[in-house]
């Protein structure tokens, strides 16, 4: 498949108002995708499982102009606010997105959108905004088409939300789900989020993912500067390789159950990320003095109790403590006792590895 297969081919039928609502989740990267190309294509492939509390819910209203406009016509709400600022990024997208949907600028929209997860909780809310975002686009767009297959649909809302944000084409479907040309990954594409297609041993069922928010305050960093530090980054070509093999390795792990080799593919995934911010010009260190604290903590844990607690990081300072379900209850205890004291106002999100968007209906 290339970018023409994405491009919208015929109305049979019209569209003249109405309103679309998607839940999408967040997800959390195993595999790390850090470093794009142009178009929004990544320098190596990732994976993630996708959860299910940490949601965006957006509603899409359309009203059909008499004329198309030049200018794409949308306001946005977050949690029943006007938020402007939020309005070049949603710009960005429908620019990028148009080629594939022209419909979009038949429309005036008012987006509405809000969060299960606090907004100021330093948790990225790009994914699953963004995927929700694509897929109400999409059900205009099977609308307009309705002999748009179930495939074909989710494989092109993951291609519009990749424009938007790249990992938000993770946050469709689950619990696992690829992005990325990988050569032992059948049907995997640097154009869209496939559900990995290989057997998943029940160790990884249901697996939690605690998230410790060490820090709520915006961003350091943004994604986009972040991805462009690794032009020109002297480790890139042995990082993207390494991403490719951690993914081979994963393959079998996946299969076996095997959790102490999981562990320390995530780990490493995780510490390599910010190795990468830490080794780049400009360089940074996005972790805080608690993040430090709870991975030795969790080290020791892991060391004393032989459980199989580990964490991952994404471009920030909060920790996602990733676990078996059958260790919950230990898991839960330790954090209660030692690790909660590391957290803003003691404040951690539990969340479980999910299926993916859904369909609001009225
Ligand atoms: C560290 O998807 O936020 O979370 O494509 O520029 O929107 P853009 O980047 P984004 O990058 C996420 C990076 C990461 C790792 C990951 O989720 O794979």
């Amino acid at each position: 498949m290339n970018n023409k297969s994405f491009v919208f081919k015929t109305i049979e039928s019209s569209l003249e108002k109405g309103k679309i609502t998607w839940e999408s989740p967040s997800n959390i990267a195993l595999v790390k995708y850090w470093g794009k190309k142009e178009n929004q294509i990544p320098a190596n492939p990732s994976i993630s499982f996708t959860l299910s509390n940490c949601k965006t819910t957006t509603t899409l209203h359309y009203t059909k102009l008499e004329v198309p406009s030049k200018e794409y016509q949308f306001s946005v709400f977050l949690e029943g606010e006007q938020k402007d600022d939020f309005k070049p990024k949603i710009n960005t997208f429908f620019k990028r997105i148009e080629q594939y949907v022209p419909f979009i600028k038949e429309y005036a929209y008012k987006i509405e959108t809000s969060n299960s997860f606090p907004h100021s909780s330093g948790i990225a809310s790009s994914a699953s905004g963004m995927s929700a975002l694509a897929l109400c686009i999409m059900s205009m767009e099977k609308e307009l088409n309705p002999n748009l297959t179930q495939e074909e649909f989710i494989k092109k809302a993951s291609f519009l939300a990749r424009l938007g944000s790249g990992s938000a084409c993770r946050s469709l479907e689950g619990d696992l789900v690829c992005w990325g040309a990988h050569k032992e990954i059948t049907g995997s594409s640097d154009l869209f989020g496939v559900k990995y297609p290989f057997e998943v041993h029940s160790n990884f069922k249901n697996y939690q993912d605690t998230i410790l928010l060490v820090d709520k305050g915006e961003k350091q960093v943004s994604s986009t500067v972040g991805h462009n530090l690794m032009h020109n980054h002297p480790y890139a070509d042995n990082r993207f390789n390494q991403a490719h093999d951690n993914l081979s390795k994963l393959i079998h792990v996946f299969k076996s159950g095997d959790l102490k080799a999981f562990i320390e593919i995530v780990e490493s995934e995780a510490l390599t990320l910010h190795a990468m911010m830490m080794t780049s010009l400009p360089y940074f260190i996005l972790m805080k003095p608690n993040t430090l604290e709870i991975i030795n903590k969790i080290w020791a844990f892991r060391q004393q109790t032989g459980l199989h607690l580990c964490f991952t990081l994404d471009a920030g300072a909060n920790v996602h403590l990733l676990y078996p379900e059958v260790e919950k209850e230990e898991v839960l205890a330790f954090i209660n006792s030692e690790l909660v004291g590391y957290c803003q106002n003691e404040h951690y999100i539990c969340d479980t590895v999910g299926f993916g968007a859904q369909l609001i209906k009225d």
